[in-house]
């Protein structure tokens, strides 16, 4: 895959060289679908082909973990056809490709709160985690039944357990040692944090977590987000300046 030539050239940008961490809100695919006068999970499945081609992509630009928003824990509003299809395709996607990621070298993790899940698919992410953890060239992780202030709140009850049996110091916990009990315990924070279709919330996504990410929103739909588009925005954060509320 090639890239416009002003962001192609990975080896003169700094930006591009850290191996970033990019966290999607992927937002839009229902508007997509519904201006074409289609089912919404018409847009899903659209969807969950970019996401394909962005997994692909993120080693030529620059992308070593890529933390998707699939589906939150307030989704479970939406219609039950809507929510089942949504769960046969994050089934689907695994099934289709975990071989590939196995080989591509992209290492799987699913974040959220899964109990709630069907024991089927639990068992499909536990294994695909299993077998892709060895994996280091891409970190693809997805949230799925997702909240940060549940994600937090789950991680404040597995502490306090701590303390009760004794293994937990109170006084000893620090920000860094609370983020162990976090989803996300072996991912470094997010550089950038994307939003598509217009929407400018943060949608209770990674709130711990984004405490210094930067954020994009742009307008384009999920559906219509292409490596080129994450490319373009990731030339925009490339210049920017990050100051972790320090001054310069
Ligand atoms: C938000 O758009 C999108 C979702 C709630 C689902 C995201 C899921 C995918 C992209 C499917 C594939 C994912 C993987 C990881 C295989 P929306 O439906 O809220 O759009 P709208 O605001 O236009 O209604």
């Amino acid at each position: 895959m090639t890239f416009d030539q002003s962001h192609d050239d990975s080896a003169g940008d700094p930006a591009l060289q850290n191996k970033l961490h990019v966290a999607v809100i992927m937002d839009g695919n229902g508007r997509w679908a519904t201006n074409r006068g289609w089912p919404r999970l018409v847009g899903h499945r659209k969807g969950a082909e970019r996401v394909r081609e962005l997994v692909d992509a993120c080693p030529d630009i620059g992308i070593r973990y890529l933390t998707l928003y699939a589906f939150s824990t307030e989704n479970w509003k939406r219609s039950t056809e809507e929510v089942l299809g949504l769960m046969s395709l994050f089934a689907r996607y695994i099934r289709r490709e975990a071989g590939r990621m196995k080989r591509e070298g992209v290492r799987m993790r699913i974040i959220g709160d899964r109990k709630r899940l069907d024991p089927k698919l639990q068992t499909l992410f536990d294994n695909v985690e299993a077998e892709t953890a060895q994996n280091d060239r891409v970190h693809l992780t997805v949230a799925i039944n997702y909240g940060g202030r549940d994600e937090i709140a789950r991680a404040v009850r597995a502490a306090a357990r701590d303390v009760a049996a004794g293994k937990l110091d109170p006084d000893s916990v620090t920000d860094a040692s609370f983020a162990r009990y976090l989803d996300t315990r072996d991912l470094p924070d997010p550089d950038l944090v994307v939003r598509t279709s217009g929407e400018t919330r943060v949608s209770n996504y990674l709130l711990w977590q984004a405490a210094y990410s930067e954020y994009v929103f742009t307008q384009v739909l999920w559906p219509d987000f292409t490596p080129q588009t994450m490319a373009d925005i990731l030339h925009e954060y490339g210049l920017r300046e990050r100051r972790f509320g320090g001054v310069k």
